[in-house]
């Protein structure tokens, strides 16, 4: 979601690399803006009532230069703080140029400081509601970027961090008729380097943020990996795609047998972070 409504990318934007397990995609951020998209979520209550859990993700305008960007962030969480139950902070879609920029450490600096400080003001509006914030970062940032955006993003009182979002890297579809289409990369061949983000988050954070998984889970025992890698949460979007609605079922069965497994063979080495059921 962006403050104002804005079309996205021309078409074709979104492309199935079937043989791969894959979609690469350059949408931009095709939106209706944050007023009617809080309207809209308005029907959302009776499945947040029932206990379904709504992340509302924000971003940019296109239009929008970055040294304005804050401005964006902070219209996105006046307009939709009541209309989730949590707030992705989106600084890594390769689809809005320079977005990804947001993500150097004194820029990350500045815009989650923004974005804590909106937090407490409408905390305060709103019958001191506290609506969770998790900040998505980039597979492509280096070992070292993750470690300093993840730094910043304690340092701000961010609540989580979401490894991934998708690849700019071709690596793994290289010679593919797709592969100079510009965007991001989804699907099985993110698992490797999103997982790897995971394992490195979780080493650096030490059971400080829970981290939510995502990149390539494309069958149950791809979310049991990511839960070993330090997940808290595991999302998916791609595998939705090729599989359908029943690889959510198969992953919350997965990991709920892993996690019995696992506690019952290291109940004291479990960490005592906060660890949000899947
Ligand atoms: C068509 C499409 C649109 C997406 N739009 C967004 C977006 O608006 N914001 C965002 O943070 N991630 C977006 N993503 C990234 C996904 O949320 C997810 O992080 C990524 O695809 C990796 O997970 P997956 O391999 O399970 O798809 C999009 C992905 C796809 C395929």
């Amino acid at each position: 979601v962006t403050p104002k409504g804005q079309p996205g990318n021309p078409k074709p934007r979104c492309f199935r690399l079937v043989e791969d397990d894959a979609i690469l995609n350059r949408m931009g951020f095709n939106n209706v803006g944050a007023i009617q998209v809080a309207k809209n979520l308005q029907s959302a209550r009776a499945f947040r009532n029932r206990g379904g859990i709504l992340g509302v993700n924000i971003g940019k305008n296109k239009v929008t230069p970055n040294d304005l960007a804050i401005d964006d962030y902070m219209k996105c969480m006046d307009r939709l703080y009541m209309s989730g139950d949590y707030i992705a902070i989106n600084i890594s879609s390769p689809n809005t140029p320079n977005l990804r920029d947001l993500q150097a450490e004194e820029e990350l600096n500045k815009l989650l400081a923004a974005i804590a400080a909106k937090r407490k003001e409408l905390k305060a509006a709103n019958k001191d509601h506290y609506v969770p914030i998790a900040v998505k970062l980039a597979p492509d940032l280096s070992d070292d970027g993750i470690k300093k955006a993840l730094d910043v993003i304690v340092k701000n009182g961010m609540d989580g961090v979401i490894c991934t979002n998708t690849t700019i890297s071709r690596e793994a579809i290289l010679g593919h008729p797709l592969e100079k289409e510009p965007g991001g990369l989804s699907g099985r061949p993110l698992m490797e380097r999103s997982t790897e983000v995971t394992r490195l988050a979780s080493e650096h954070l030490r059971g400080t943020l829970p981290i939510i998984a995502s990149g390539g889970v494309m069958s149950a025992s791809d979310a049991v990996e990511k839960m070993e890698a330090g997940a808290s949460i595991v999302q998916l979007y791609t595998g939705f795609i090729f599989e359908g609605p029943e690889l959510v079922a198969d992953c919350v069965q997965a990991i709920a047998q892993w996690r019995a497994n696992h506690q019952t063979s290291c109940p004291v080495s479990e960490p005592s972070s906060p660890s949000p059921a899947p």
